[in-house]
């Protein structure tokens, strides 16, 4: 079990232990490049050891969109994914957005499952979006990954 003594905080300079759990949620490092720049970076420390991150970029008026949760494979499982999440709806409020998104492959079955446990309703479908943005195929829980599932929740 991870110890209490976990902290949230923002990040500027980005590790080869950042990028490493990053891909984890998002394998194409291309795409991780496109919104890293302008992404609002936190990481989860937990006696000085990097075990989380979470990105969030700007995408329309008063919307935020998390566009990256990762958690150390040896912690999950243990409350830390939904611990960035809230520390991200929180923030996002204190901000004053009035909504955050955020999108899952169709085959993430525990991702979906965890979304929606914290109030994130599914909006649409990105028909295609794995088959059309990366380059090779994605194979999870013995599916090929094709659709993108977009979820959002109000925070007002
Ligand atoms: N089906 C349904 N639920 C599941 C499954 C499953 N196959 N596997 C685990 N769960 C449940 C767990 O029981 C737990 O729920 P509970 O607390 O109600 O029992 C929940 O899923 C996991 O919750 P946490 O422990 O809070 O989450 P964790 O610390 O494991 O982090 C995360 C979740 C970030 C998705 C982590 O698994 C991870 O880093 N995965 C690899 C990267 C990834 O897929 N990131 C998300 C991609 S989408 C994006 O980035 C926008």
């Amino acid at each position: 079990m991870v110890k209490l003594d976990t902290k949230i905080v923002a990040f500027h300079k980005v590790t080869s232990a950042h990028y490493n759990l990053l891909l984890t949620a998002d394998p194409s490092k291309e795409i991780v490049d496109s919104y890293l720049d302008r992404a609002y970076k936190f990481e989860l420390i937990n006696c000085g050891k990097l075990l989380g991150v979470i990105l969030l970029i700007d995408t329309r008026p008063k919307t935020v969109e998390i566009v990256n949760i990762a958690v150390d494979e040896s912690v999950q499982n243990q409350g830390l994914g939904e611990k960035l999440l809230h520390f991200a709806l929180n923030w996002a409020k204190e901000q004053h957005y009035s909504t955050v998104e955020i999108g899952t492959g169709s085959t993430s079955f525990a991702q979906l499952y965890l979304y929606q446990k914290c109030g994130f309703r599914v909006t649409n479908i990105d028909r295609n979006f794995f088959v059309d943005n990366y380059p090779e195929p994605i194979i999870e829980n013995k599916l090929v990954l094709k659709d993108m599932i977009r979820l959002k929740k109000s925070i007002i």
